[in-house]
């Protein structure tokens, strides 16, 4: 584990979401205090949404106007199709705290095809973090995942797009679910101010242990290394089974 990584283990996903609002309150209001905005990266999956449930009913107490929320990945399929991430976020967080449309950047997937909707939503990025300070774009949060196959966003063990690619955005032919997929690769992952992986369940324990205690740095999520933020595993007791905490 880098020296600026800290891993917290909770009793369950209530106390896990509870504490994740906390870390999101500061982290927002300290971001929109001092510039005005807050950008963040939301993963999909399950073990985010009670978290996305407990920002929507703490609404009244967070800074809505400055936050722009962003997706880590997506599935290539139609924004009301189940396994589409966006319509996840969408229905447990942006339309219970009401986001305003352009505060709210999802991936286009109506692109006519994935390759497009990658390159389209890497200038959608571009665009909006072009300013003459900053040469990357900078992400305030990053929220990720861990697959039980150590994958994090949609960069799957093994995937030639993992690392070298100079790329914000990359296309991915998913392996798993057979959709192919719009991810955030490594570079832009690792320039972030902060990430949090939530962690979650029994099936995770394995996977969590391999990455957190003798990660060869092989498998994606492994490869989640700030250079300059920080990084925090907030983890389940369930998940954390096998740590020697
Ligand atoms: C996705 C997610 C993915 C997720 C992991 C964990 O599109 O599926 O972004 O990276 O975070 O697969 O998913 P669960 O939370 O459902 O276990």
């Amino acid at each position: 584990m880098q020296e600026n990584s800290n891993i917290r283990v909770f009793e369950n996903k209530e106390s896990m979401s509870e504490f994740s609002f906390k870390a999101w309150a500061e982290l927002s209001r300290e971001s929109v205090q001092e510039k005005g905005i807050f950008t963040v990266a939301l993963s999909g999956g399950k073990t985010p949404m009670g978290f996305y449930q407990r920002l929507s009913a703490g609404r009244e107490e967070l800074p809505w106007d400055g936050t722009h929320i962003f997706q880590a990945d997506e599935r290539f399929v139609p924004l009301d199709h189940a396994d589409n991430n966006y319509r996840m976020i969408k229905e447990t967080l942006l339309d219970p705290v009401g986001l305003n449309t352009e505060n709210a950047h999802p991936v286009p997937v109506m692109a006519e095809t994935v390759k497009e909707a990658a390159d389209e939503y890497q200038k959608h990025i571009e665009e909006f973090f072009t300013s003459s300070e900053i040469a990357e774009p900078v992400f305030d949060l990053i929220m990720l995942g861990i697959g039980d196959d150590g994958h994090t966003a949609s960069l799957f063990p093994g995937e030639p797009t993992l690392s070298g690619t100079d790329r914000l955005i990359i296309p991915v032919e998913d392996v798993v679910t057979g959709h192919a997929r719009i991810s955030m690769t490594l570079r832009v992952i690792n320039s972030a101010k902060n990430i949090i992986f939530l962690v979650s369940g029994k099936k995770k324990a394995h996977i969590v242990r391999e990455i957190l205690v003798d990660p060869e740095f092989v498998l994606p999520a492994a490869q989640v290394l700030p250079e300059k933020g920080n990084l925090f595993f907030f983890i389940d007791r369930e998940a954390a089974e096998y740590l020697p905490l």
